[in-house]
């Protein structure tokens, strides 16, 4: 392996045993240090919202993920992936690193990227996207951002991992071009355009193969193909048998086993399973995280903790998604003379992130109540009732005094949400509801007030179909951290205008969603039935009504599209087509608005989603401004990966552009005309007599083959065309000899040969 630098050096130094103890973590967090040589141990942790460091004084156990110290909790993935602003989650990244330094953590573990498959993973609110260009390029900006200060990252969970259900040893049974265009798609982006320091490995199988071990996966894929350099880590506890895993590309086994691990690999070494050129390799790439992250050992400014809550009240204002709103109900006027009933607990005990390894101790915490208080001018006359027990257990008291307040009230708005513990890493949810006492709760109060306004608190997506008619605005807030409560009320009174979009879509009813029918699989093993089709992938393809579709979200203004433009130039895998058109801010308010551009394949060889997001771009503008938007697309946004040419294949043909507001609001639409050179598929013994008849070099030698055969008749039209569909292997068989398939691939070679 190319040294880069003194790693080289210093792996030479090392013993076996040194080496191999270097390749599992000491502790829980950390990774074992040389002192002899000057090698320091590191700290990893958590991530990927908050920092949270174990606090060492904590005692108990090292896995205490209550016991962590404070760092600021920013909003959740689920939360940060539905701001579409790149810009915004580098900033965030750039403040979890400061963070991070500040804590003497060497790299920080995140962001997750996995994809929204099914809405009931129990760990949605910790991803960003159902769609991998949205989370490639989102998760890519944190990852510069947090990198930018010296600290690493460890961008997860590495691959297929989009269910917590038997986690550990469920199989996922995915097809290469599946798990190409939409499961590695983010991966890849992140991978080759911010440089990732560390990728983690995760649980689950791929294909029968842990990801921890996967050679395919960890070798040819990451490094090979994408060119990783940095260091693989397993996910904590994810590694089965440690020599596989450092054949097929591990790196660094997660927490310690207590020189287990590090005593088979002397093992393995010994008695030759395992080449001690493994090792080494994984030592350097060690050494040289540890070399990297040097810089960010280095005491840095305390970070300012009060810029970075302000931030994180930034970010959920951001994030958060205005479903509708009804005769613009919202935003309330602050300084109206008007009584608005606050109900819900949710308003006072805020929900705000999810529960597992990410689970940050918040520096501080809003609640919007506090928040509305604070903001609400003399006039306003606000009262609050909990109106429901976060227990879920029915109390008919609280709905009869929320539902007085309501009476009283000229407006109602309602904090709903899902509970603690409904959604968390280690279990997926059996169903995508809101509690029965919160949607009773909400019946009854829109009985006496037709001005009700719901705010939700969630991180995995919940059905809305059951129960928004009885509200006139729904906004949806996520988990939306420490600052959340602080950033509902800023919306509520119009201080910041929703710019938020969707990330995942909301389904009529989950079993809508295409992975219902497979998920969480059974008997070890998970099947990606739906293919590509996740998603609005699948919705829009079938025409399926959603409840709010990919890319939704309303602003207190509205934004006009036109001057659509198209230009393409060069062809195959040179071309850029550069999408340009005009977006106008003709509301009464300024507002941010979220770009998408969308490229559907009108004629293709194999199937593919009726479109796909392939470029986006978030624009603030004034009321009544415009701006002229450009936004280019390449090969690659137009290809589908092929595993008949084991590559990705830009085929040649017409495609649709469309801008828009959502994945459904497609606001203006051109065809484009895309040239590239004719695929050939590459020529096997499995290819057909059409596919060899078609091939320049291919055809002659096949055709002299089938020239020699007596009484064949294949010189007749039909009869060829009866046998054009013939693996070539088939017809060798039928021939009777006449047809030599090594004959044939001689003479391809000889003419391959003349062509070079
Ligand atoms: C967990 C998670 C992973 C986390 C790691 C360390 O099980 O899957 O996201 O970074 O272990 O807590």
């Amino acid at each position: 392996m190319q040294e880069k630098t003194g790693a080289g050096a210093v792996a030479s130094a090392l013993t076996l045993e040194e080496k191999a103890s270097l390749l599992c973590g000491q502790g829980a967090w950390k990774t074992v240090g040389v002192e002899r040589l000057g090698v320091p141990s590191i700290v990893l942790t958590d991530g990927p919202h908050g920092v949270r460091l174990q606090d060492p004084n904590a005692g108990g156990s090292a896995f205490d993920i209550n016991a962590s110290l404070p760092a600021t909790c920013f909003p959740t993935a689920a939360a940060l992936g539905s701001s579409w602003d790149v810009d915004l989650l580098a900033r965030i990244g750039e403040a979890l690193g400061a963070e991070s330094r500040a804590a003497g953590v060497s790299v920080l573990l995140g962001p997750g990227v996995n994809i929204k498959r099914s809405p009931l993973c129990g760990r949605n609110f910790e991803y960003l996207s159902e769609d991998p260009l949205l989370g490639g390029h989102l998760g890519a900006a944190l990852v510069r951002g947090v990198q930018s200060t010296g600290v690493g990252t460890s961008v997860k969970h590495f691959a297929a991992n989009n269910q917590e259900t038997e986690r550990m040893r469920i199989s996922a049974e995915v097809d290469e071009r599946t798990l190409r265009e939409i499961y590695l798609a983010a991966f890849e982006h992140i991978v080759t355009t911010a440089k990732p320091r560390t990728v983690m490995a995760a649980y689950n199988k791929i294909n029968g193969v842990h990801a921890a071990q996967n050679p395919w996966l960890l070798t040819q894929v990451l490094r090979d193909q994408w060119g990783f350099d940095g260091l693989v880590v397993s996910d904590w506890g994810a590694v089965l048998d440690p020599v596989s895993a450092v054949a097929a590309g591990l790196d660094l086994e997660m927490p310690s086993t207590n020189g287990f691990s590090a005593q088979r690999l002397v093992q393995a070494v010994g008695d030759g399973r395992l080449d001690e050129a493994a090792i080494d390799r994984a030592v350097v790439r060690l050494l040289e995280l540890i070399e990297w992250t040097a810089a960010g050992r280095e005491p840095a400014a305390a970070p300012d903790l009060d810029v970075h809550h302000a931030l994180a009240r930034q970010a959920a204002a951001e994030s958060a998604v205005l479903l509708k709103n009804d005769d613009a109900i919202l935003p309330l006027d602050p300084d109206a003379d008007a009584a608005v009933a606050v109900i819900g607990e949710f308003a006072r005990t805020p929900r705000y992130q999810g529960a597992g390894s990410s689970r940050v101790t918040p520096t501080r915490l809003d609640n919007a109540l506090d928040a509305l208080r604070d903001a609400a001018g003399e006039k306003l006359r606000l009262s609050f009732s909990p109106g429901f027990l976060l227990s879920g257990d029915e109390e008919p008291q609280l709905v009869s005094e929320a539902v007085a307040a309501a009476e009283a009230a000229d407006v109602a708005v309602l904090f709903l949400g899902l509970p603690e513990g409904v959604e968390s890493e280690g279990h997926d949810r059996d169903d995508i509801d809101l509690p029965a006492v919160q949607v009773r709760l909400l019946e009854a109060v829109a009985r006496v007030n037709r001005n009700v306004v719901v705010v939700l608190a969630n991180g995995g997506v919940v059905e809305v179909a059951g129960w928004h008619r009885h509200a006139r605005a729904v906004l949806e807030g996520w988990l939306g951290g420490q600052a959340g409560g602080s950033a509902i009320a800023d919306l509520l009174f119009g201080r910041v205008n929703p710019s938020g979009r969707l990330a995942e879509t909301i389904p009529l009813r989950l079993a809508d969603n295409p992975s219902y029918l497979n998920f969480p699989g059974g008997e070890g093993t998970v099947t990606y039935g739906e293919r590509v089709y996740v998603g609005y992938r699948y919705y829009d393809t079938v025409d399926a009504p959603v409840a709010y579709p990919f890319g939704h979200g309303l602003s207190y203004t509205s934004f006009a599209y036109s001057d659509l433009d198209i230009r393409v130039d060069g062809s195959g895998d040179d071309v850029v087509v550069r999408v340009r058109f005009t977006l106008t801010n003709s509301g009464p308010v300024a507002g941010k608005e979220v770009a998408q551009v969308y490229v559907g394949d009108t004629a293709s060889s194999v199937d593919r989603p009726a479109r796909e997001l392939k470029a986006f771009t978030k624009v603030a503008l004034a009321a009544g401004e415009s701006a002229q938007v450009e936004l280019a697309l390449y090969a690659r946004d137009f290809s589908y990966f092929s595993t008949t040419h084991d590559g990705w294949v830009l085929e040649p043909g017409e495609f649709v552009i469309h801008v828009g507001a959502s994945s459904r609001d497609l606001r203006l639409s051109a065809p484009v005309t895309v040239h590239a050179p004719e695929p050939v598929a590459p020529l096997t013994d499995e290819s057909t007599v059409a596919q060899w008849l078609a091939d320049p070099a291919g055809g002659p030698a096949l055709r002299a083959s089938l020239d020699r055969i007596p009484g064949s008749g294949l010189g007749d039209p039909a009869i060829l065309r009866m046998v054009e569909s013939l693996p070539l292997t088939r017809l060798a068989a039928l021939s009777g000899g006449h047809v030599d398939i090594d004959d044939i691939r001689r003479q391809l070679a000889q003419a391959s040969a003349q062509e070079l």
